[in-house]
């Protein structure tokens, strides 16, 4: 399993890996909701706004994880919004994930990110050092229905100050039913 940072050129099969990991999302007009994010997020994305990291095995994408940028009213701090991350159901299980995670952390460190967030489940993301965020320290972009799946950690290993104003993401996920 190599991972690298996703240079271009097979959208369609990480659109895929979304839209089979998300089968059970199912929007009637648009199948997969969550394929659909994935489709928005690299062909209607602004290359600056969007951090594609993948995994390949024998020359397959076996995991992905994409990155996109988080924007503040009054402030300049550099953050991302982890959304949304799949691995193939047949390599599960064997740390693939949480590997593909970690390295695109110490390129996102590297590239001088601060801070990087996401909205799931903690029991999987604390495993790759999230905790939860009150929305008092960084508001969500949106409305969140489930405060507690509002997660974040720095990775300058700093606690995270309060950041005050208004919150926003890239466009393709600017969409109340990611919430
Ligand atoms: C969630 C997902 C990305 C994890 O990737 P993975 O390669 O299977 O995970 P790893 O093998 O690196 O797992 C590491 C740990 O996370 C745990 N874990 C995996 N999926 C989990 C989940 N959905 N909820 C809670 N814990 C989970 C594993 O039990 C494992 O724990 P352990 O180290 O204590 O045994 C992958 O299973 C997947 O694509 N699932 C479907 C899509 C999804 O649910 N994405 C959103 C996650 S909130």
């Amino acid at each position: 399993m190599k991972n690298s940072i996703y240079q271009g050129g097979r959208h369609q099969e990480i659109i895929q890996l979304f839209a089979e990991t998300f089968p059970f999302e199912e929007d009637k007009k648009e199948g997969s909701l969550i394929g659909k994010l994935a489709k928005d997020l690299l062909e209607n994305t602004s290359n600056q706004y969007l951090k594609v990291f993948i995994s390949m095995h024998e020359g397959v994408i076996s995991a992905c994880v994409i990155f996109s940028k988080l924007r503040f009213k009054q402030n300049h701090t550099n953050a991302w919004l982890l959304s949304p991350i799949a691995v193939k159901p047949t390599a599960r299980g064997k740390g693939i994930g949480t590997n593909l995670i970690k390295y695109a952390h110490g390129v996102l460190r590297n590239g001088g990110v601060q801070i990087v967030t996401t909205y799931g489940d903690i029991r999987f993301y604390s495993k790759v050092g999230y905790k939860p965020i009150s929305t008092k320290i960084i508001q969500a972009p949106l409305t969140i229905g489930c405060p507690k799946c509002w997660i974040a950690q720095s990775l300058e290993n700093h606690e995270i100050k309060p950041i005050t104003g208004k919150t926003y993401c890239v466009e393709a996920i600017n969409d109340t039913r990611y919430w």
